[in-house]
């Protein structure tokens, strides 16, 4: 078998889930396609571009299949919940499966193999809460500590490094339930679930003992975490205190947040108690106008968002904090757009992920807004916004000049820094602070997976280089 996943962390997940599922039931994994009996696409709608890039490695398959024609090719995730039956129209394409239905995955693999079966598995009504889904769900979640998991772990096979030795991700909750006017998410992820703590818990443990430091909390809105057991009701701080009791974990991370009041104070105060949990916060904000943030369906306005961060800071006055913005929202002037530059100016993020709007079939956005902001100006604005956070992202990162910082390692770099010189006959590897920030060093690879100090000796707007301490 051979997996390619495209989009988010919650996308990764399910794939390191899809792989050691498939693992266990006997498949072996392959590097290349050319070696695979089944090729399985985990797919993102998030932006048209994301389909796009789906629908061309299609295409690629489709060419594949010609002189193939036993290969079996899957589509899952997000895109298969989309698209259903419609995928299958197109020859080469297998299965179409969502990702409410992974759990089916072996199943629905066999059968598209054994029987030449095309297979469609995604949910009809995908609003509606459904207690055996969610009972499948968990049960499936749970191989995620399964023996081929933990193997996996060891080898570090994944490959996305962010999944690689030492790092894992924990999902904490499924769906949404904000419908943010221009998101395809809670079409395709379905009503927000809480997961019970106890499982949470129970699989960062087996995690631990497979050698990972570092676990990530996933939720759409991981701020809303709530799980009431008896007469408990477990919020997201609740479960930070859970583990960080768990031996062998390092650094706890959430993502991502909600800017709104849901348990912010208490998740703020278990930052600040808490050493393991990591002093990074993930809060997009998407616009720093009100008009556009109304328009947008957020709860909030830019003036409440600073006083957010405002909080934060002053609970945890180290935390740092990343964003993500639309730029080119129907109906988003030049003073719109002047206001985003202010809050981006004014919040002082680490990073920002900034995205030009694309419109979504179903969501509210493309239904009664029409996307008049042009091409060439939604990249205008794009880029005048990256240039802002790089300016931002520069002045924070060379406050790091010659201080001592700790990392945990990931691996070896993928593309080779030309600014890490220091020791060039050991390999150049990469790894994370705390609060996110990468750190390019030379060293030894067996660190991977190790918490080490680096001399930060130089650095760039969104990466620090340095020298590995004695
Ligand atoms: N167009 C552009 N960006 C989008 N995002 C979500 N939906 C869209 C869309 N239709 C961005 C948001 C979100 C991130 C994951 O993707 O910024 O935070
Ligand atoms: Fe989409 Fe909004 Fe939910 Fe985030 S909170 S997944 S942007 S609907």
């Amino acid at each position: 078998m051979h997996i390619k996943s495209y989009g988010c962390q919650m996308n990764k997940l399910d794939t390191a889930l899809v792989r050691s599922a498939l693992l266990d039931a006997g498949f072996a994994l392959t590097e290349s396609v050319d070696d695979a009996d089944i090729v399985l696409l985990n797919t993102c709608s998030v932006r048209e571009h994301a389909e796009q890039r789906v629908l061309s490695h299609l295409g690629h398959l489709k060419h594949i299949k010609e002189s193939r024609s036993d290969l079996v090719v899957g589509v899952i995730g997000c895109m298969a919940q989309r698209l259903g039956g419609k995928l299958l129209e197109d020859k080469t394409v297998d299965i179409v499966c969502g990702p409410a239905q992974i759990p089916q995955i072996t199943e629905l693999a066999i059968k598209a193999l054994q029987q030449k079966q095309k297979c469609l598995a995604i949910t009809q009504k995908i609003r509606e809460k459904s207690e055996i889904q969610s009972q499948a769900l968990e049960g499936f979640e749970s191989a995620y500590s399964s023996p081929a998991f933990g193997r996996e772990i060891r080898k570090s096979k994944f490959e996305n490094r962010n999944f690689g030795v030492g790092q894992a991700y924990i999902r904490v909750m499924r769906g949404c339930d904000k419908f943010c006017s221009y998101c395809i998410v809670p079409y395709v992820r379905g009503p927000e679930v809480s997961r019970p703590p106890e499982a949470i818990i129970e699989q960062i443990k087996k995690l631990a003992d497979a050698g990972v430091k570092q676990v990530t909390l996933l939720g759409q809105r991981v701020n809303a975490y709530k799980y009431k057991n008896g007469d408990k009701t477990y919020c997201l701080a609740d479960l930070l205190e859970l583990a960080s009791k768990v031996d062998g974990i390092e650094w706890i991370r959430f993502v991502t947040s909600y800017p709104t009041e849901d348990f912010f104070d208490e998740i703020l105060r278990a930052m600040a108690d808490l050493p393991k949990v990591c002093n990074y916060l993930h809060l997009p904000a998407q616009s720093g106008s009100d008009k556009i943030l109304r328009a947008m369906n957020r709860h909030y306005t830019a003036g409440q968002y600073l006083e957010l961060i405002d909080r934060a800071r002053s609970f945890v006055p180290d935390i740092v904090i990343a964003g993500d913005f639309i730029v080119g929202f129907p109906g988003e002037t030049e003073e719109d757009f002047r206001a985003t530059v202010d809050l981006v100016k004014k919040a002082r993020y680490k990073n920002c992920f900034i995205f030009k709007y694309s419109p979504r079939p179903t969501t509210i956005a493309d239904k009664r807004l029409q996307d008049n902001v042009p091409t060439d100006i939604k990249k205008r604005r794009n880029i005048e916004l990256l240039s802002v956070q790089e300016h931002i992202s520069d002045e924070l990162s060379r406050g790091f000049l010659g201080k001592e910082v700790k990392v945990l390692v990931e691996g070896l770099s993928k593309k080779p820094y030309k600014d890490s010189q220091e020791c060039e006959d050991a390999p150049q590897l990469t790894g994370r602070m705390a609060t996110d920030w990468i750190v390019v060093f030379n060293g030894p690879q067996l660190l991977a997976g190790q918490c080490v100090k680096v001399k930060i000796t130089k650095t760039s707007p969104f990466t620090l280089f340095g020298k590995l301490s004695k």
